[in-house]
Order: structure tokens, then C-alpha cells, then sequence
């Protein structure tokens, strides 16, 4: 389980800290910062995947993605005194995302290049300047496991230090690109679990989506992004989950209602028998909230669950009343796996802080920078990024 994120200099978050449990709620006013902690979370998971400079490009780059206030504010600013005001950049360029748990934790540095001659068309690429993996909850020297530094990667060895003979290039994650299970196993051991992260975010459910149409059904113990495999996904959980479960969440959210999944030639077609109805309405025909809901029981029912499940507003158009039962299924994912769920839907989120061993982190903005609510620093859990 995670018990700390961590994210520097990414849009708002200039740097936070955050504490997690089991079932965790990420909540605040527009524009706090909630889908930067969500993004930021799935930029990590792209390390562990070789997307990470991808995924940054698709956002605009690094320069776009950097905390654009100054380094510091000074004691006026704060005190209202003066407004903020651009200083030199004293401290390099970077990005910073790291995690821990009880075992392990992990953090990357990203920078920008030094300029090249000749000059690099690839100059705004962002590059990897440090990695690390640790034991235990912090950071400290005595606990460095793995530690990369720009192109070079050592491993510990007893109380040594076994440099890796080949170089990692500026762009690729220490994860993708050295696996040895006999000189770091813990570097897979913190791989596979980034891996196993799921996140599920905005499924499509207008009238083109493909959840909605037949699709060939083969086993789907994990729904995909997008749901196209709704259909097949919830048969599974039928066959080889827990199929008292799933009837029982369609009857708390749609009383009366019961599911049904058709199959010819090998296609797979959700259907739903409605209470007053006398024949069952095909995917094409149910609304778009009634689908939304399906999508979220074949997530959160899932037969194989994830280390991390991250769900991003699942309440958009669910009804509020809907609301509460996608709070039960949320804490029952949760006994299962680890849950952070950033929503703004009221209902949803008092109806989470119900829930045992449930946690919800405000966000609020101070000076343009994005910070936990009502939380004293002694609160924080300890954190320290590795230096450059
Ligand atoms: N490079 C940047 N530096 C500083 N702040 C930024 C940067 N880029 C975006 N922001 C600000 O970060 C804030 C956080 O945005 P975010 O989308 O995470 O908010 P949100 O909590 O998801 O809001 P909403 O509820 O409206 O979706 C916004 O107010 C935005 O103006
Ligand atoms: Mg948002």
C-alpha cells in the first residue's frame, strides 16, 4: 500500500505531500488541483511503463507543465505587502514525482537538457536526471537501494556499491531498461507494482460508444479504458467473480432492474430488463447514466484487483442519488485494493467519509500553489526528494 505521494513543480503543485489510506477522497474547489494530483499519478505510472516523456510532450512539455510562480516567496509577499514578482531562476528546472509505502519507495528528477552542439532537434525532450528506489517510508542514505544519476546506475551490494555496465539513455526510465532480479529485485518488485496501478477516468458513454454496441467477448477479468469490453467484463465477474455482488449493485442503484448479457456469434451485447418494461433495453438504448454505472461495477467488481485503483470523477452524469450506491461499491473495491478517488459530487464524497478507514484530502490554493487544507506540517508525513 502507498502511504505517501509526493509532486514538485508540476502546474499548482509546487510541492505536496500526500498522506494515504486504504479508501482515499481527493476533493477542493475548481481549479485546487485535484486532476494535477490525478495527472501526476498517472505520469508515475508512465515511468514504470516507458511513457513518461511522452506523456509529458502530449501536455505541452515540461516548461508548460512547471510550476509558473517564482521559487520563493518572500516574507512581503506572503504578508500582503507586495505582489509577486519574477526573480532569476536560481534553482535548475525540474519535475519531481516520487512515492512510498511501507516497503519501498521510488522517486525521478526530470530536467531539461544542457544545449547540445550540434544542437539536439529533440532539445525541449525533457530528461531523467535522477532515479531512486529505497527501503522503507523515507529516504535516507543507509537506505538507498538503487540510484541512478543521469546515464549511471548502481545497485547496492551489502554495504557496496555495483555500478551497472551499460548506460541508460537520458529519455528511458532505470524501470524499463535494467532488469536484473539478482542484483535489484526490488527494482522489479516497485516495476510491477507501478504496473499493476489502474486508473479509470471519463468513460464514454454517448451514443457512439462502444460499450453500447456488440463486441466479441473473450475472458475480461479488467475492463478496459474506454469500457468497449463492458459486456464481456461484467459475463466475467458473472462466471468467475462474485456474481451476487454484481446483481446486488444493479438492484441497490436500479431496484427491480436485472442484467443480462446476449451473445450471438461470439458477440457480446449488455442488456438490461427494466421494472414496467416488456421486453430488455439493448446497450444503444440505455441512458448514458445507467451505462456510466454499468462501466463503474465492471471496474470496481473487477475479478483481478489492482495494488491502486485511481478513479477520476466518477460521479459525471450519475445522478445524485445514484450516488450513494457508487459509494458501497467504492468501499468494497477498497477491501480489495488500494482506492483514491477525486470527485466533486458532495453526495459521493460524504458518502466515502462514511465509510471505516476512509480518508479525504482537501485541496486548497495559497498564492497559486496548491496545498492540503486544515493540515499542519507535523500532520505530513516525512518526505525527501533525492538531491541533484
Ligand atoms: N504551470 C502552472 N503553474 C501554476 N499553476 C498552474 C499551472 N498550470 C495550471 N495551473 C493552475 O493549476 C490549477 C489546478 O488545476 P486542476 O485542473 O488540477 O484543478 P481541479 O481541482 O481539477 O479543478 P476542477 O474542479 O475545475 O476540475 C488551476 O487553477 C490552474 O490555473
Ligand atoms: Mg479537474
Amino acid at each position: 500500500m502507498l502511504t505517501t505521494l509526493a509532486i514538485a513543480g508540476y502546474r499548482s503543485l509546487r510541492e505536496l505531500i500526500v498522506p494515504l489510506g486504504r479508501l482515499n477522497v481527493i476533493t477542493g474547489a475548481n481549479g485546487s488541483g485535484k486532476s494535477s494530483v490525478y495527472r501526476s499519478l498517472r505520469l508515475l505510472a508512465e515511468t514504470a511503463r516507458g511513457g513518461v516523456i511522452t506523456s509529458l510532450a502530449r501536455e505541452g512539455g515540461l516548461q508548460s507543465t512547471l510550476w509558473a510562480g517564482p521559487e520563493r516567496f518572500s516574507r512581503a509577499v506572503l504578508d500582503g505587502e507586495f505582489a509577486v514578482e519574477g526573480t532569476r531562476r536560481k534553482e535548475p528546472v525540474s519535475l519531481r514525482l516520487g512515492f512510498s509505502g511501507d516497503s519501498f519507495g521510488y522517486a525521478i528528477d526530470l530536467g531539461l537538457p544542457q544545449p547540445e552542439k550540434p544542437p539536439s532537434r529533440f532539445q525541449l525532450d525533457p530528461i531523467i536526471k535522477r532515479e531512486c528506489i529505497w527501503s522503507g517510508p523515507v529516504l535516507r542514505p543507509a537506505a538507498m537501494l538503487v540510484d541512478r544519476r543521469g546515464p549511471a546506475i548502481h545497485t547496492r551490494d551489502g554495504r557496496d556499491w555495483q555500478a551497472v555496465p551499460q548506460p541508460v539513455a537520458s529519455f528511458d526510465s532505470m524501470m524499463t531498461e535494467f532488469s536484473d532480479p539478482r542484483t535489484a529485485p526490488e527494482m522489479i518488485t516497485v516495476r510491477e507494482q507501478i504496473r499493476s496501478w489502474r486508473f479509470y477516468d471519463h468513460f464514454r458513454t454517448d451514443a457512439e460508444a462502444a460499450a453500447r454496441l456488440p463486441q466479441i467477448g473473450t475472458h475480461t477479468p479488467v475492463l478496459s479504458n474506454d469500457g468497449a469490453d463492458l459486456a464481456a467484463a461484467l459475463q466475467t465477474i458473472r462466471e468467475i467473480g462474485d456474481p451476487l455482488a454484481l446483481d446486488a449493485a444493479i438492484d441497490d442503484a436500479f431496484p427491480g432492474s436485472r442484467l443480462d448479457i446476449a451473445t450471438q456469434d461470439g458477440r457480446f451485447e449488455v442488456t438490461m430488463q427494466q421494472h414496467g418494461l416488456l421486453r430488455p433495453l439493448k446497450g444503444a438504448e440505455l441512458s448514458d447514466g445507467t451505462l456510466r454505472y454499468l462501466l463503474l461495477v465492471a471496474a470496481l467488481l473487477t475479478p483481478r484487483p489492482p495494488a491502486l485503483l485511481v478513479l477520476n470523477e466518477p460521479e459525471t452524469s450519475l445522478h445524485p442519488d445514484l450516488l450513494p450506491a457508487l459509494a458501497r461499491l467504492i468501499a468494497r473495491a477498497s477491501t480489495h485494493s488500494q482506492v483514491l478517488v477525486v470527485s466533486h459530487a458532495a453526495r459521493l464524497i460524504a458518502a466515502l467519509e462514511r465509510e471505516n478507514d476512509s480518508r479525504s484530502i482537501v485541496l486548497e490554493k495559497h498564492f497559486g500553489a496548491t496545498r492540503i487544507a486544515d493540515a499542519d506540517d507535523r500532520d505530513l508525513p516525512a518526505w525527501k526528494w533525492p538531491a541533484r
